[in-house]
């Protein structure tokens, strides 16, 4: 998928408006975990760690692997240019 940068969206908001399954239920607060994604391939790309409140719900979920991450804490900026993300089966509505 190709998306424009300069835009000031997250990439659960992105996921969203292109119909992925993904429910994201608080809208992007960090706070219910329902917009969580496998980054695949976070050695190649300079996505950097998640913040305070992402951490915190992580903690909280069934992750599976150490590259976990909240899609609506990912904003949309050259640095994630080339992300390639799973949307574990459990979240999918
Ligand atoms: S939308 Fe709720 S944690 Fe991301």
């Amino acid at each position: 998928m190709e998306i424009p940068l300069g835009i000031e969206l997250s990439l659960m908001e992105i996921l969203k408006g292109e119909d992925y399954p993904i429910e994201a239920i608080c809208g992007g607060m960090a706070i219910c975990g329902t917009c969580r994604v496998e980054v695949l391939n976070r050695d190649e790309i300079m996505l950097g760690g998640p913040n305070d409140d992402e951490l915190c719900m992580l903690e909280t979920l069934p992750c599976y692997t150490g590259n976990c991450r909240l899609s609506c804490q990912i904003k949309i900026a050259e640095n994630i240019d080339g992300i390639k993300i799973k949307i574990p089966s459990d979240i999918l509505v």
